[in-house]
């Protein structure tokens, strides 16, 4: 049996790595800030610490561990909480992102080109999840689907959106099979679906019309960054969804090839979060 530590064990996808490792019998730790408010699988242990402060994770690395789970939050990273993994596991797993094999300035590509930099010089066995956009992130739009009209931009933008559960299946085969060392898994949904056609798929599963409503790019701009904040975040999804309108988000077979069966459709994902939307 695997002593596996999750670090970011309640994250959108680190929940399901948890939930299908103490399914599948494997004994799993996870790394959480505060054990009082999370809520973890049974059977899962518990061990408190924070990325922020590296020397906090020696309690969860205690005692050694097979693998590390590993996801990094919107936090700079901490070299130091790498060169701790490798001081106590023989492999790490880490959730990274399909840009970071772009040759690309932006924060995102750069922070996690840096995680992936620093894992590979660690010494310890490696698998990059690198997962196109995760589903989830449509729950942004859920207020307008309330409304019964999505007003977003770039309406014919296809993209390629990924169950976070396929992401962990993935990661969890990594965690616990050999034979996914060195490996760069490119993760993402079955198929490309333009942004209009998500709307759609979402209220005909919710059972109720949800109209789309094209905003223009400037309008968009204004909005998402009143909304999220972040200027050069809002500049950069603009491009790329822009450019899947020209080109459609890449698909990949990974799911196929390292689970032996098919990724789950957008229409699945929405069927797991109806009642996000409601
Ligand atoms: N969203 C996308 O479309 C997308 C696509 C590709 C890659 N990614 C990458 O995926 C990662 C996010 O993964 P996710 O969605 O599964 O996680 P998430 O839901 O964004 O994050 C929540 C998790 O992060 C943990 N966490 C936050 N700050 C922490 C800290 N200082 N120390 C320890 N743990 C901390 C939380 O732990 P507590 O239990 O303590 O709260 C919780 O488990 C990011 O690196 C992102 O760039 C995202």
């Amino acid at each position: 049996m695997n002593r596996i530590l999750a670090i970011g064990a309640n994250g959108s996808v680190g929940r399901h790595v948890v939930a299908a490792l103490a399914e599948g019998g494997h004994d799993v730790r996870a790394l959480v800030r505060s054990r009082a408010t999370s809520v973890l699988p049974e059977g899962v242990e518990a061990v408190e610490g924070d990325l922020a402060d590296p020397e906090s994770l020696a309690a969860a690395l205690g005692g050694g561990v097979d693998a590390v789970y590993l996801m990094w939050p919107g936090i700079p990273v901490q070299p130091r909480v790498v060169e701790l993994i490798a001081e106590h596991a023989e492999r790490v797993v880490y959730l990274s992102a399909d840009v970071a094999d772009l040759a690309d300035d932006e924060p995102a590509v750069i922070f996690h080109q840096e995680i992936e930099r620093l894992i590979r010089h660690s010494g310890l066995g490696w698998t990059f999840v690198r997962a196109i956009d995760f589903a989830g992130n449509m729950l942004g739009w859920a207020d307008q689907v309330r409304e019964g009209v999505v007003r977003w931009p770039y309406g014919q933008a296809r993209r390629s959106l990924v169950h976070e559960r396929d992401i962990a299946d993935v990661a969890v085969r990594a965690l616990t099979e050999d034979g996914h060392e060195g490996a760069k898994y490119v993760v993402t949904g079955p198929e490309s679906i333009a942004h209009a056609e998500l709307a759609r798929i979402i209220g005909e599963e919710l059972g109720t019309e949800v109209r789309w409503e094209e905003l223009a790019p400037e309008t968009a701009r204004e909005r998402l960054t009143a909304a999220w904040g972040h200027a050069a975040f809002v500049e950069s999804r603009l491009r790329a969804w822009e450019s899947f309108t020209r080109e459609p988000e890449r698909v990949t077979d990974t799911v196929e090839r390292v689970l032996g069966r098919p990724p789950h459709g957008f229409r699945s994902w929405v069927r797991d979060h109806a009642a996000d939307f409601r």
